[in-house]
């Protein structure tokens, strides 16, 4: 081996990583808010955390089967988000990801659709104020067809935060949409294969935590730069995503 062959690089790469105009961006911190589609266990959550989180990053799946806007609250798991963000603001950049619907819809919630968009407002809110980016998501898709379609039964929550994200210029991604025109896409024989056991449309096995993880993570790329340089692509994945077909 040649001398310079082990000192170029060296020398190459020190006057950037000193440079006091090139900013290394910090690693990112994922906190995942919600219910059982964001939960260890039947959603998409550790599959995200798995597959898509760049070396140097980390996160935390505080997805809760079950849990409602207000019950995610009153049981605690949101006092763990915020104290995990007070912990790791100062060597990450702290994302929040908060994404419910299908339990706060439920008529025996107890919650109605303007409380639904008052609790993401008032958690986007206090994200901010503990130094960390809340990321709004539109819930994911049911996978019931009816049809050679799925049913579409969360637009008023995905209206609803959508609406008080743009109005209140938070970040937000249409996980809804884009999940619901892929299970379309592939239709319900190779829906299925994602189901977390026969017959339950709504959670994810393992793969399909993976793939519908790909899913978020790719909106979130296509919409925000800084998301790009710290997340680990999946350039095969996605492209199946984006065709349309099986993965
Ligand atoms: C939701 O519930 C609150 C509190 O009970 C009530 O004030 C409000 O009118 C309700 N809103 C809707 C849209 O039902
Ligand atoms: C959602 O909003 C769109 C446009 O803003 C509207 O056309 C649609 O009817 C709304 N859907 C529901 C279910 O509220
Ligand atoms: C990327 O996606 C392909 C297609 O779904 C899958 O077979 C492969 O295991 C994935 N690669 C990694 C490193 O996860």
């Amino acid at each position: 081996m040649r001398w310079w062959s082990v000192l170029l690089p060296l020398t190459v790469a020190s006057p950037l990583t000193t440079s006091p105009h090139i900013r290394r961006a910090k690693p990112v911190y994922w906190l995942l808010a919600g219910d059982s589609t964001t939960a260890p266990d039947g959603g998409w959550g550790d599959g995200f955390l798995a597959t898509t989180v760049a070396p140097g990053s980390s996160g935390h799946n505080y997805g809760h089967s079950g849990a409602t806007t207000a019950s995610f609250r009153a049981g605690g798991d949101w006092g763990n988000v915020i104290k995990d963000v007070t912990t790791y603001k100062d060597k990450y950049d702290v994302y929040v990801t908060i994404q419910f619907g299908h339990n706060d819809q439920k008529p025996a919630s107890g919650v109605n659709i303007s409380q639904y968009g008052t609790n993401l407002l008032t958690f986007a809110k206090e994200v901010k104020s503990a130094g960390a980016t809340p990321i709004l998501l539109t819930p994911l898709t049911r996978r019931n067809f009816n049809g050679p379609k799925v049913t579409q039964n969360l637009a008023v929550e995905r209206n609803v935060t959508i609406s008080l994200a743009e109005s209140n210029k938070l970040r937000w991604v249409d996980v809804n949409i884009a999940s619901e025109n892929y299970v379309n896409a592939i239709g319900k024989d190779a829906a299925s294969r994602y189901n977390w056991e026969t017959g339950d449309w709504t959670h994810l096995n393992e793969w399909g935590g993976v793939v519908f993880a790909r899913i978020v993570s790719d909106l979130l790329v296509e919409k925000y730069a800084d998301i790009d340089k710290v997340t680990t692509r999946n350039e095969t994945l996605s492209a199946l995503i984006k065709s349309g077909k099986p993965a």
